[in-house]
């Protein structure tokens, strides 16, 4: 019989049969109520078999959540709201490529990218256009495919924003290297500076434009687009035309655009953009570390797929990162969630975090379009360790709220020792974090230095750490290709799960449309010298940019 934080599986199932979501929820509840005033230092020394049982081994990483402040009791009862949340038909609907964007009429086969999940149809086609930019960037990488002038490219353009670039900036960022046969630059902003850093110093004659957008319609990408092609026109003697590479679920689109057939790259309506990197989306990045890499990155994905598919429960890594996430959420009412890799490669992590977990979970309503009784996805923010020790942990350790965190750490590689010098700092964070300190353990810290009586007093009172405060530790064995691709899939899943927990569509974002609307308003009124109709703030802004610009 399996048991999970002590209680065993097949008896919460069976009390749960019953148990509306309603019911689940206020179950938790009650228990929170029960253990109100204890937590994971408490739980740790009662729970005999608590590391046993909150530890998980998935797709080769690690994942402790041992130090949450949940008893083994909250576990089964966060299970029991699993099940009655209809958590693993969700799941399988999800893997066989069911509709599961319900506003917008998709399914969300991102699984079927990397040759994961049960669409075996789509993963066919998705495999033929991966092989396609596969081919396409060895002969990018090989100098087999060359320039107007005949050179080899040195460099790409990566032109694209939202899913269509933190994805791939990411994986670059950390997967290739000084020696890549190209050197990727990418451009997000429409901000007229990043469009200059993004080119300085690049030849058009080796510069290949890599425009990325599944809509082929996003303002932004659309004019840095524009402005590509002009700098090309402006720096080539021949045609532009071999300068130009698509990837787009609008080909006629590009087509329009001048970027041949050949040269088009295809998305599809069922995959959502800030869950496309596993895709030619990607293509600048496949250019860069090569095709064996790229393919060490899917086979992670994939791995954490089959654990996602297939584990239990009770020991599936994403959701019961889920169940935690919506537990510290909904019942501890914490607003936000820090994630935190002791890794540099990982530096651009939580940025691509924050698109797919608050794009996808900052929602006001249920899957049926009901207003939510609940706040659904917290704040996601973090930056890598060391820096951010020195930057925003102090609200961590003794901020008023508790905020949980991910701890994100590779047990091995370069240097051994800032290698153990960065370990010993991922683990003390998390330690620190647990055990806090006393007001007594803040003074005899004091006496060892010879500062007593009210001195001593005043100051141990600034020196108290609350302690108790919950953190997952997710320990891989090296920061490779293989364990990048397992994080990140971890990550999509955790985020479905939380949708469903939450009970709403985690594929849409209807919230960003009205601001791109407004913005395209505001232009179109600047170009015919109208003022157009405003709230009287907006006016009075729109008066000071005019007047800082006559
Ligand atoms: O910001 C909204 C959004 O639609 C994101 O979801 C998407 O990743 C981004 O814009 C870019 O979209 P596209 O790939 O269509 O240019």
């Amino acid at each position: 019989m399996t048991l999970f934080c002590g209680q065993s599986v097949p008896d919460v199932e069976t009390r749960i049969m019953v148990m509306t979501r309603e019911q689940a929820v206020e179950a938790i509840r009650a228990q929170a109520i029960r253990d109100a005033g204890r937590d994971a230092r408490d739980f740790l020394n009662t729970e005999p078999r608590r590391l046993e049982q909150c530890v998980l081994d998935a797709a080769g990483l690690i994942f402790d959540f041992s130090k949450h402040d949940i008893s083994s009791e909250g576990f089964a009862a966060l299970l029991a709201l699993a099940d009655a949340a209809g958590l693993d038909a969700a799941i399988a609907a999800l893997g066989r490529g069911d509709i599961v964007n319900l506003t917008e009429g998709r399914a969300a086969q991102h699984m079927a990218l990397r040759g994961g999940g049960k669409d075996e149809a789509r993963k066919t086609q998705a495999r033929a256009e991966l092989e396609r930019a596969l081919a396409f960037s060895d002969e990018i990488r090989s100098g087999a495919f060359v320039s107007s002038s005949n050179e080899a490219f040195t460099h790409i353009l990566h032109i694209g924003i939202g899913g269509s670039d933190l994805g791939p900036r990411l994986v670059h960022d950390a997967l290739s290297s000084p020696n890549a046969p190209v050197d990727v630059r990418f451009l997000s902003s429409v901000d007229p500076d990043a469009f200059e850093r993004a080119t300085s110093g690049l030849d058009p004659a080796t510069t290949l434009v890599f425009i990325v957008s599944k809509s082929f319609s996003t303002p932004e990408t659309s004019l840095n687009t524009q402005s590509a092609i002009s700098w090309l026109e402006a720096g080539l003697e021949g045609g532009i035309g071999r300068h130009l590479v698509a990837a787009t679920s609008r080909p006629e689109a590009a087509r329009a655009l001048g970027v041949s057939d050949e040269r088009i790259f295809e998305m599809w309506d069922w995959v959502g953009g800030r869950y496309s990197l596993w895709s030619c989306v990607s293509l600048s990045v496949m250019a860069a570390i090569g095709r064996r890499e790229f393919e060490r990155l899917l086979g992670g994905a994939r791995r954490m797929d089959e654990h996602f598919l297939q584990a239990r429960a009770s020991v599936n890594a994403p959701v019961i990162s889920a169940l935690v996430g919506w537990w510290h959420r909904t019942i501890s009412g914490r607003q936000a969630w820090a994630v935190v890799p002791y890794a540099t490669h990982l530096r651009l992590f939580p940025n691509w975090l924050k698109q797919l977990s608050m794009e996808s979970l900052g929602k006001a309503v249920t899957a049926d379009g009901s207003p939510l009784n609940a706040p659904a996805g917290p704040v996601i923010f973090g930056g890598e360790g060391p820096d951010g020790q020195h930057a925003f942990f102090q609200l961590l350790h003794q901020g008023h709220e508790a905020i949980p965190i991910d701890i994100i750490a590779f047990a091995r590689g370069g240097e051994t020792h800032h290698r153990q010098a960065l370990l010993a700092n991922a683990v003390a964070q998390a330690e620190a974090l647990l055990t806090g300190r006393s007001e007594a353990g803040a003074l005899a810290e004091l006496a060892a230095k010879g500062i007593d009586g009210k001195q001593a007093h005043d100051i141990a009172a600034h020196m108290v750490m609350p302690g108790g405060r919950g953190s997952t530790f997710i320990l891989g064995r090296v920061m490779d290709a293989e364990s990048l691709g397992a994080l990140l899939a971890f990550y999509e899943h955790q985020t479905f799960v939380l949708s469903v927990l939450f009970g709403i569509n985690a594929f849409d974002q209807f919230g960003v449309e009205l601001g791109k609307k407004l913005a395209t308003k505001l232009e179109d009124e600047w170009t015919a010298g109208e003022d157009g109709h405003h709230d009287a703030s907006t006016t009075a802004l729109l008066r000071q940019i005019r007047q800082y610009q006559s």
